[in-house]
């Protein structure tokens, strides 16, 4: 499995004061540079943490590949298609909430998205669906014109540790082999910490894991390499893959 760290809150820090520090680029490279395969970045409606400058300077800098997280909004297909990040990830987008809250109502908009997702995939971009593990939306998700889904792990992680971990989890080892079965990729994330992501490898096949609040708030611990690199053994170690398996 490979590991994306989502950067946002590096900004949100920053934003915090409304200055250059910390400055992301050189925190994107600190991540690349201790194990990251692909740095996240969510250019959310309201800007609350990424600006439009940060994924130009980040997209034009960094040579490792670049997840941009968006609505299915005009101007956020305008904004990817000059930009052309090497892969986007379609998310709902709230004004009010915290964090991105559930998945992504794919079959409820299916004609809209294929038209969303044409000239994007179009300009040799990799588009991901970020939707919950549910038959009908990862079917939607196929007929999109998605060649990745990432599974909304929110509801696993908020339950791991207690009685309802079995069934979250169980939910996402399913919509993994049902998405995989129809040639889609699968991409899991939100809410993966140090402890809850080692179940992940109990999912055949997983590509990637996109993991951002855990490790930026480890981060402030032990420094935000060390926190890439603990998170890096425990996505890709072999030894914990086989315990878990
Ligand atoms: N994947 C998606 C699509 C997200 O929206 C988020 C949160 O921005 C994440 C992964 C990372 O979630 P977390 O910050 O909880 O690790």
């Amino acid at each position: 499995m490979l590991l994306g760290v989502n950067i946002d809150h590096i900004a949100t820090l920053r934003n915090a004061r409304g200055g250059i520090e910390p400055n992301l680029l050189e925190c994107a490279k600190m991540c690349i540079n201790n194990g990251a395969d692909s740095i996240t970045t969510h250019l959310r409606e309201d800007r609350r943490h990424i600006k439009d400058n940060d994924v130009k300077i980040i997209r034009a800098e960094l040579k490792t590949k670049l997840n941009l997280e968006m609505a299915m909004t005009d101007e956020m297909q305008e904004i990817a298609l000059k930009l052309v990040p090497d892969a986007i990830c379609l998310v709902p987008e709230k004004r009010a909430e915290l964090t991105t809250e559930g998945g992504l109502d794919i079959a409820g908009q299916l004609e809209h998205g294929k038209k969303f997702i044409k000239p994007l995939a179009d300009k040799g971009i990799e588009v991901s669906l970020f939707i919950d593990p549910d038959i009908n939306q990862i079917s939607a998700a196929y007929k999109s014109g998605a060649q990745f889904i990432e599974l909304h792990t929110g509801a696993y992680s908020n339950t791991f540790g207690s009685d309802k971990e079995k069934k979250s989890f169980e939910d996402l080892k399913t919509a993994s082999a049902f998405a995989r079965t129809m040639g889609l990729k699968v991409n899991a994330g939100h809410g993966l910490n140090y402890q809850n992501v080692v179940r992940m490898h109990e999912i055949p096949d997983l590509y990637e894991l996109n993991i951002g609040h855990s490790i930026i708030s480890r981060a402030i611990s032990v420094g935000l390499p060390q926190a890439v690199k603990e998170m890096k053994e425990l996505v890709t170690n072999e030894e914990i893959q086989r315990r878990s398996s």
